[in-house]
């Protein structure tokens, strides 16, 4: 993982331009996830697997209507939207990106829960417009794979939950540390990390973090399977819209951030099928003390 520290402006640049294509594929899936699909039996097209990815999350957190909870990363608000609908709890949603908060606003209000959410510029590395114990549940769908310093932002998690609180993570991560990488999947790593302003890390080194920074009864689960058929899908499109994607943009229909995300989920998609990336489900309680 690059060690780079990731400006939040330039995150927040990437995810505006991306945007713009998602903003057709959610026209058309009627949903505004930014997220992994999870396939299973009960859900095999890219709308119900996309709800699907929210609802395992929801369920080995044991979310319930007592909760509070604190959404990192809350994208266009579909995962706020989402617990607030089926569990009735208040969410806090934060993001870097006025234009995704705005969407979230907007997908509250459509889904009748404007009251039970909040959406805040913030930064996840720091919380600052959340209160110390204030939340009972820190949410993060493939949220803290953008950050620069795990250790920072699990602070800042720690130091929102309530003493029982928790936090319920799905994320993309390393199966192995980027040192055992060949230099072929390390350059290919870093692509990735560039072109979707991510810091993906290993996924033994983010127990770690998770236990130096004050968590306990940590539990891991590999989803990698079942998101599979959403990566390939990715990949699949990627690999048509690519070339055509060159020649737009040569022409200034498209710009070269759309182009390298492209090339970025394809990659994605090689590295899954390589064994070399993982999709895994995190939870995790908070201890009573830091170690
Ligand atoms: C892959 S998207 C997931 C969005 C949402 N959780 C979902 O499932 O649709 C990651 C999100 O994290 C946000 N993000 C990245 N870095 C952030 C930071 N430092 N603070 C807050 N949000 C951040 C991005 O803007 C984006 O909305």
């Amino acid at each position: 993982m690059s060690t780079k520290d990731l400006d939040t402006d330039e995150v927040a640049e990437i995810y505006d331009e991306l945007l713009k294509t998602y903003e057709t594929e959610w026209a058309y899936r009627g949903h505004r996830s930014l997220h992994l699909a999870y396939y299973d039996d009960d859900h095999d097209e890219p709308g119900s697997a996309a709800m699907n990815t929210m609802r395992l999350l929801s369920e080995a957190a044991e979310v319930d209507s007592s909760d509070r909870i604190l959404n990192i990363g809350c994208g266009a608000g579909e995962d706020s939207v989402w617990n607030a609908q089926a569990y009735g709890t208040p969410v806090i949603g934060v993001n870097i990106s006025e234009s995704q908060l705005e969407f979230a606003r907007e997908n509250a209000e459509e889904h009748g829960v404007e009251e039970l959410t909040t959406f805040n510029y913030d930064n996840f590395q720091t919380l600052e417009t959340v209160d110390d114990d204030s939340v009972t549940l820190v949410w993060g769908l493939e949220a803290l794979s953008h950050s620069p310093d795990r250790t920072q932002a699990l602070d800042s998690a720690r130091r929102v939950l309530t003493e029982d609180g928790r936090v319920a993570f799905t994320d993309l991560f390393l199966r192995t540390p980027v040192e055992t990488l060949s230099e072929s999947d390390r350059k290919k790593i870093e692509y990735i990390d560039d072109a979707l302003g991510l810091r993906i890390g290993d996924i033994d080194g983010f127990e770690t973090t998770l236990r130096e920074t004050g968590f306990e009864n940590i539990e891991i689960e590999e989803l990698t399977d079942g998101i599979k058929p959403c990566t390939k899908r990715r990949r699949k499109f990627a690999r048509v819209a690519y070339p055509v994607g060159r020649v737009m943009e040569k022409l200034g229909l498209t710009t070269k951030m759309q182009i390298n995300g492209l090339a970025a989920s394809s990659k994605i998609h090689k590295l899954i099928q390589a064994g070399v990336l993982g999709y895994y489900m995190v939870t995790a309680d908070r201890a009573e003390t830091t170690n």
